[in-house]
C-alpha cells in the first residue's frame, strides 16, 4: 500500500538535536538491538561519521513527523547512518518515499555512491533498499567473546602496552583498509571519541588493535593487524585477560583476520549485508528530468 496523504520534507537543520534524538528514538523502536539516543550521544555521532545536517532530513505527513534520514557525506562517499519510520505509520510505503528522498539527495550531494548496512534479518528495511536501487556487494559480520563463568576472573595480565591511533596507524599501515565500513574507516578511526590503540611484540614480531572503549570491562574492537598470526594471536589473548567482552561489528566475511578471531574464541553474533548505490546515474537520470 502506498503513503494516501500528502507529505513534504524538512531538512534536519530545522529540528533541535533533542528532537532529532527523540525521532531517531522513536523511528528505532522495535529494533533487534539497543538504538535509543540522546542528545548528546546523537551530537557525538554527528561529529565522528560526518553526518551532514543539511542533507538529513524528516519526512512530514500533515504536522506530523513520520519518520527520517541521517545521510553522511565525506569525499565522494555518502552513507546512511539512520532510516527509520515511526511504528505507527509502518507498513504504509513511507520506507520508499524516505529512500527515493534519501537516494535524491545523496545524488544531489555530489556524492559518487551511496553506502549502508543492514542486518541480514531486516527484511522490510532490505526489501525497501533494494527497491531503491541499492544492492548488495558482500556480508558483514558481528562477533563478540565473553569470559566464560568457568574462565579464572582476574588472570595475571602479561604487558600491553597503549599508544596513541596516530601512532599505531603510523606503524601498521594494514589496520586501515580502504574497504571498511563507515564507522571503522580511516576518516571514523581519526575522528572517535573513546578510542585506545595497543601494541605488542611477541616472539620478534608486532601487532595492533584499535578498540572503542566500552563500560564494564567491554571494548569493540575495530581493527587488528599483526607482522604475523602469532602476534596478533598473542595481542587477541592480552585483550581477553583484561576484558569481560569483545565485540567485533563489521567485520567482513572473507577479512583474513576472522579465523584469528574464531581461534580465540569469538562467535558469530550476526550478519549485515553492505548495501551500495553507484550515483552517477541516478544524478544524470535528475537532470535529464530537469
Ligand atoms: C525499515 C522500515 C523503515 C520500513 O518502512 P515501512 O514504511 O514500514 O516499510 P513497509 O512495511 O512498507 O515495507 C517495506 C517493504 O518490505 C516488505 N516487507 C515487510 N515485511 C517483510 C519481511 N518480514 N520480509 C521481507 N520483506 C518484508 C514490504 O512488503 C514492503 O515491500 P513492497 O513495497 O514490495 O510490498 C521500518 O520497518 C522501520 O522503521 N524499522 C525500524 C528501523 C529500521 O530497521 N531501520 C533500518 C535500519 S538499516
Amino acid at each position: 500500500m502506498r503513503p494516501r496523504h500528502g507529505h513534504d520534507f524538512h531538512g534536519a537543520c530545522e529540528s533541535s538535536i533533542e528532537e532529532l534524538a527523540r525521532l531517531f528514538t522513536a523511528c528505532y523502536e522495535g529494533y533487534p538491538y539497543p538504538a535509543a539516543t540522546d542528545a548528546l550521544q546523537l551530537a557525538r555521532r554527528i561529529r565522528e561519521e560526518s553526518i551532514a545536517l543539511d542533507a538529513s532530513f524528516v519526512l512530514h505527513e500533515s504536522d506530523q513527523a513520520v519518520g527520517l534520514v541521517l545521510l553522511a557525506l565525506r569525499g565522494h562517499e555518502a552513507w546512511c547512518g539512520g532510516f527509520g519510520v515511526r511504528p505507527a505509520f509502518r507498513g504504509l510505503g513511507w520506507g520508499q518515499v524516505l529512500a527515493d528522498e534519501m537516494v535524491r539527495r545523496a545524488a544531489g550531494s555530489g556524492a559518487a555512491r551511496l553506502r549502508l548496512e543492514v542486518l541480514v534479518g531486516n527484511g522490510p528495511a532490505l526489501r525497501t533498499y533494494e527497491r531503491a536501487g541499492l544492492h548488495i556487494t558482500r556480508e558483514v559480520l558481528v562477533l563478540a567473546w565473553r569470559r566464560s563463568a568457568t574462565t579464572a576472573p582476574d588472570p595475571i595480565l602479561r604487558p600491553l602496552d597503549q599508544i596513541s591511533i596516530a601512532e599505531a596507524i603510523a606503524r601498521a599501515p594494514g589496520l586501515v583498509s580502504t574497504d571498511a565500513c563507515w564507522q571503522r574507516s580511516h576518516a571514523s578511526l581519526l575522528s572517535r571519541s573513546n578510542l585506545e590503540a595497543y601494541e605488542i611484540s611477541d616472539h620478534g614480531a608486532r601487532a595492533w588493535a584499535i578498540c572503542v572503549a566500552l563500560p564494564i570491562r567491554a571494548t569493540r574492537l575495530l581493527r587488528l593487524w599483526g607482522e604475523n598470526d602469532l602476534a596478533s594471536l598473542a595481542l587477541l589473548e592480552r585483550l581477553k585477560e583484561r576484558l569481560l567482552s569483545i565485540g567485533v561489528v563489521n567485520e567482513p566475511a572473507d577479512s583474513p583476520i576472522l579465523p584469528l578471531l574464531t581461534k580465540a574464541g569469538f562467535t558469530l553474533s550476526d550478519r549485515q549485508y553492505d548495501m551500495e548505490l553507484p550515483l552517477a546515474e541516478v544524478f544524470r537520470g535528475a537532470r535529464r528530468a530537469e
